[in-house]
Order: structure tokens, then sequence, then C-alpha cells
């Protein structure tokens, strides 16, 4: 395992990331939508850095099935907050080939939100699928499959402080 970014690389992108939030919204009430499981370390730094009325909410979506193979995305919305009329940011850990946040926003869409905007912690380089970009991105970074900071490997590593490549020789589907 290589380290790719350092905790404190991370918690600048973090703070950058927020002071991009603030200026966005100011001191307007929002509510962040964390998807489950991998959004939980940058949830939980991110609405700390946060100074508007904020609510906090998750939703659980997941295509990995087991390792790093792609099953079909199940989305699980019973913990979603209401987000009728309110501003809403939806926090991932990763955009890679996009179509999580692109299914998510859709189902999210029709329960009436003022507005939706995304941020993501990493944008894994020339992988996307889909039209959407993520209005707040911390780190672009290579395609290889990363761990750490809420992202896993078979349900493994989410607790390191720092986001380390996997090398190929680690990773059994
Ligand atoms: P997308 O739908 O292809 O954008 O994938 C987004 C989801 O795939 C993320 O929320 C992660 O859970 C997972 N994912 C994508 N790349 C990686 C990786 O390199 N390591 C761990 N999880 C990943
Ligand atoms: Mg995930």
């Amino acid at each position: 395992m290589r380290t790719l970014l350092s905790e404190e690389q991370i918690q600048q992108a973090v703070s950058n990331m927020a002071c991009e939030v603030v200026e966005t919204y100011g001191d307007k009430p929002l509510t962040i939508v964390g998807v489950l499981t991998g959004s939980v370390v940058l949830l939980a730094d991110m609405i700390r850095k946060l100074s508007m009325p904020l609510r906090v909410g998750v939703v659980q979506a997941s295509s990995y099935r087991g390792a790093t193979q792609r099953g079909p995305l199940v989305i699980n919305s019973d913990l979603m907050p209401n987000i009728a009329n309110q501003d809403v940011l939806v926090l991932d850990d990763i955009f890679d080939t996009g179509n999580t946040l692109v299914e998510l926003l859709a189902l999210m869409d029709q329960l009436g939100p003022t507005s939706i905007r995304t941020a993501v912690l990493l944008r894994k380089l020339g992988q996307q699928e889909v039209d959407l970009q993520p209005d707040f991105v911390g780190f672009d970074i290579p395609n290889e499959f990363v761990v750490g900071y809420g992202l896993d490997y078979q349900d493994e590593f989410r607790n390191l402080p720092y986001v380390a490549c996997l090398e190929p020789d680690d990773l059994r589907d």
C-alpha cells in the first residue's frame, strides 16, 4: 500500500472545500446528505467546518458486490431527511464513473429540493461516464483503487486517516 494523500493534505482540502461551500451558501440554512458508507469520515470533518444553520442526513448507496467488481446500484433512502424546499449538498467520498451521484440526484430531484449540489473528496481522472461534474472537489486522482478516509476495500481500511493506493497484488475479486 502506498500513501497517496496525507492526513494534512486531506485536512487542508476539506478546509478549502468548506470555505467554498460557505462562499456559495452564505448564512442560508443547508441540508447536507452524506452517502453511506464511504462519506462518513468526510461528513464528520466537513460539518464541523461549516458555520451556517445545518441539518445533517444520510442516504445509503452501494454498487460494489464484495470486492472491486460493480454490481447494480442499490439505494436505501429510509434514513434520508426531508429535503423538500431545502438547499441540499450531497457529499460522497469519490466520484468515479459518476453513476452513483447521477442516480441519487435523479431520486432526490423528485423530492422537491430548492437546489442540489454535490461535493466529493476525490475525483478519478478520465473515468466519468456521465455529464454531471461535482460542484466541489477535494482532489483529482489517477485511476487507481484507493482506500482510507472512509473508502474501503472489502469493508476494510475505512479508518485510515490518510488515502492510500492498493497495489494490483492486494486486490482480490
Ligand atoms: P461511481 O458511481 O462509479 O462514481 O462510484 C462511486 C462509488 O464507488 C463511491 O461512492 C465508492 O463507494 C466506490 N468507489 C469508486 N472508486 C473507488 C476506489 O478507488 N476505492 C473505494 N471505493 C471506490
Ligand atoms: Mg461509496
